[in-house]
């Protein structure tokens, strides 16, 4: 047969392995071909046939060696037929779809409408498709989040100051509660759990006053800006870190800094986690190309990997709940 691989949306750490795990697997039986700058790689017909061997000199490192794109090929009806012709000249068997929601809801569409046979492997730093309890790239970004944070830390306490620290994670607050949990933020602020500024500033106030010092991880889908769209209509997102330190100056007249770390979070070479995470994923969906199941996710569920349709994931994100927005309140309640 012949197998396409993509990588689609946002890089995330660990994409890399996953792409050379799975040719690893499948070229002992089939052709591999990398569809580069993902679904827009099959528009353009940007399709290479690749071997482990040309994949794994870049396999353990951050980024995505067949780069990527936020492409949706059913933005409209005409480049949906656009996109069928494509598929259909290619001649690809299967397209395995590496990336988040937006991602993978075009694969469950192409097999829907019957263009290919799909696999999805989800990743995302946001941690936030719906099925599966991790995905590739998130224990990276929040390893990464949390270097960045404890070095804010010091010079914080060095010139006792207040720090804002603003990680990425779009609706879902996975990054944010993470790194908040394993640094001992001060307050953390999700989507999940709207708090008034007001009180947040209040409680600060507190902390500060005892220790002279201040921490504060919020995520960056707490408040949306005018700005532009992506083809899947999401919002760039961004910007309330500063918002917040000039609000918390204002209302204290406490000395506030804010970081940014936005992408360098996204683009370090992969954990241990990511990695095993990676090559688990990347062999189940090896599994599900020789068994011919297709439309499915692979997905970790409690420690174990397995496939679920990638039509029970669509339009629904993981977001922080149950025993996580419980642990969450234990010490950030309002
Ligand atoms: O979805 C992953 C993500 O890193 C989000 O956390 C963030 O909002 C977005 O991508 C940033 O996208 P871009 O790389 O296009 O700026």
């Amino acid at each position: 047969m012949r197998i396409g691989i993509l990588t689609g949306g946002g890089d995330a750490p660990g994409l890399n392995i996953a792409v050379y795990t799975l040719t690893k697997l499948v070229e002992k039986r089939h052709e591999v071909y990398a569809i580069l700058h993902g679904w827009r790689g099959i528009l353009n017909r940007e399709i290479r046939r690749v071997s482990s061997r040309d994949l794994l000199d870049f396999a353990f490192t951050g980024g995505t060696y067949i780069k990527t794109s936020r492409t949706n090929p059913f933005k409209d009806e005409a480049r949906a037929e656009q996109f069928a012709k494509a598929i259909k000249e290619l001649g690809l068997d299967v397209i395995v779809a590496i990336g988040g929601d937006d991602t993978l809801s075009v694969a469950a569409e192409a097999q829907a409408r019957g263009l290919v046979n799909t696999v999805g492997i989800p990743k995302t730093i946001d941690n936030d498709v719906y099925g599966t309890d991790y995905t590739i790239g998130f224990d990276t970004a929040v390893n990464e989040a949390i270097r960045v944070t404890e070095s804010f830390k010091t010079t914080l306490i060095s010139h006792e100051r207040v720090g804002v620290v603003e990680v990425m994670g779009r609706e879902a607050g996975w990054i944010a509660l993470f790194t908040g949990l394993a640094t001992m933020a001060d307050f953390v602020l999700i989507p999940e759990k709207p708090v008034s500024w007001d009180a947040v500033v209040k409680r600060i106030k507190e902390t500060y006053d005892n220790k002279r010092w201040a921490l504060i991880v919020v995520s960056e889908g707490i408040k949306e800006y005018e700005g532009p769209k992506d083809e899947f209509g999401h919002s760039r997102l961004g910007g309330v870190g500063n918002e917040l330190a000039n609000y918390i100056e204002k209302t204290t007249g406490l000395e506030a800094r804010a970081v940014i770390p936005g992408h360098i979070i996204r683009g370090s070479a992969p954990t241990a986690f990511d990695r095993i995470l990676a090559v688990r994923f990347a062999t189940e969906a090896y599994g599900a190309i020789e068994e011919g199941d297709y439309g499915k996710m692979v997905a970790y569920k409690g420690g174990d990997i397995t496939r679920i349709p990638i039509t029970e994931v669509l339009g629904r994100n993981r977001l922080v709940s149950g025993y996580w927005l419980r642990l969450y309140e234990t010490f950030w309640a309002i």
